[in-house]
């Protein structure tokens, strides 16, 4: 259970992210223990979760890999210490420059999402005397039934190659092998996903293709299937940290491993989500006719997931714990409507200079911060750094 060390925050300006470094340290524990008991995993961090440099040199230190999208986090992730041959360079719109970068590094993985891009890492490759280790993202068409903004998996969005599309581009790939090395397929199905039937899903599509390759004599050393495995954002105290061994479980039985084939993880959300905390203080609390508001000094370009995904947070109050409970409608400082962080929170009561917490929000708050209204970004204070 994360314990909130308010006598320090007192001398800290709000707002900023809290990480409980235990919490992280033991759920990076309980990540490692799963996977390594099973065959050939290899678990990579998505940097985009949380891009934080102390959070990122921990991971690197656990021993795990790296899941980058853009030329900055592979830069990022290799100051971290992560090392080079870890990365899995994915995203739809590499640019030339960034695809030169990852060459020039020596990434261990380029998830390639469309026969264009195909096309450019060949050139950019041959040009450059390189060879470039390849998986081609495939479009698994599974609907994992979460947000549909974090949808990624079915047929009309934008990522991944269609099926139905493959056979030639894996044949471009073998016919320009001087430059192209095709070690495997790509999957990735979605965020937040909390039920382990889509993986199950996932697993039976992706013995159907390697079936359908192997029919054709193509074999895949390298089947990466993503990331997604989510967090229970209701009851972060009860359940800090996810299943792993139930996740790692559905692919161990699912996915055969023959011939060394390894396979790959790409994990955010379940390795950083819960041991982060957004800290801010009550600015006002604003009487209305209907509703009762504490403006708290966070606004949504500190944590933008409950603007745009109408996430839910948990809120605490810090300061007052026993006081008696008022429902709240906890909003920020900017002039849109969708700045709110909670309807309806039922909280001890909030008065002036009262610091509350935002629970849950170690994944997708601070990589995701921006200086919207001119406003600074926050600041982050780590568990481990407090005396
Ligand atoms: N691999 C790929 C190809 C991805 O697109 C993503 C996330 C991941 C791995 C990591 O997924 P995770 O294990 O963290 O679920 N901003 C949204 C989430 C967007 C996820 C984008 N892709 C949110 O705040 O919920």
């Amino acid at each position: 259970m994360t314990r909130f060390p308010l006598e320090q925050f007192r001398d800290i300006s709000t707002p900023f992210y809290y990480y409980d470094i235990d919490l992280l340290q033991s759920t990076i524990d309980a990540v490692v223990r799963a996977s390594s008991r099973r065959r050939d995993f290899v678990v990579h961090y998505a940097v985009k979760a949380n891009s934080n440099p102390r959070l990122l040199r921990l991971i690197a230190n656990a021993g795990l890999g790296v899941d980058c999208v853009s030329g900055g986090e592979i830069r990022t992730a290799l100051e971290a210490g992560f090392n080079a041959d870890s990365v899995m360079f994915a995203g739809v719109g590499k640019t030339d420059e960034e695809i030169m970068l990852a060459l020039e590094k020596g990434v261990g993985m380029f998830n390639v999402e469309s026969e264009a891009e195909l096309d450019v890492i060949i050139s950019i490759a041959r040009e450059s005397g390189n060879v470039a280790p390849v998986a081609l993202r495939v479009n698994p068409n599974i609907d994992a039934h979460t947000h549909h903004f974090i949808t990624t998996g079915v047929e009309d969005n934008k990522f991944g190659i269609d099926f139905e599309l493959l056979d030639p581009i894996v044949e471009k790939c073998l016919k320009n092998n001087d430059c192209i090395d095709l070690q495997g397929l790509h999957f990735h199905i979605g965020s937040q996903i909390t039920i382990m039937r889509p993986y199950s899903l996932l697993v039976e599509r992706i013995n159907d293709i390697l079936k359908h390759f192997e029919g054709k004599d193509v074999a895949f050393r390298s089947i990466n299937v993503g990331g997604g495995l989510g967090i229970d954002y209701e009851h972060p105290d009860e359940h800090p940290m996810p299943d792993f061994e139930a996740y790692f479980d559905v692919f161990d039985r699912g996915v055969p491993c023959i011939n060394g084939r390894k396979i790959h993880f790409e994990l955010g959300r379940s390795i950083v989500g819960q041991c982060g905390s957004l800290i801010t203080r009550c600015l006002y609390v604003k009487q209305g006719i209907k509703k009762k508001f504490a403006i708290v000094d966070a606004g949504f370009n500190d944590l933008i997931r409950p603007a745009l995904y109408q996430a839910f947070h948990p809120i605490q109050n810090l300061t007052h714990r026993d006081c008696q409970n008022g429902t709240y409608e906890v909003v920020g400082p900017i002039c849109e409507s969708t700045d709110c962080f909670g309807e309806n929170v039922t909280l001890p009561e909030v008065r002036r200079g009262d610091i509350l917490a935002i629970r849950s929000a170690g994944a997708y708050g601070e990589s995701m911060a921006s200086c919207y209204n001119s406003r600074r970004l926050p600041g982050a204070c780590m568990s481990n750094e407090l005396t």
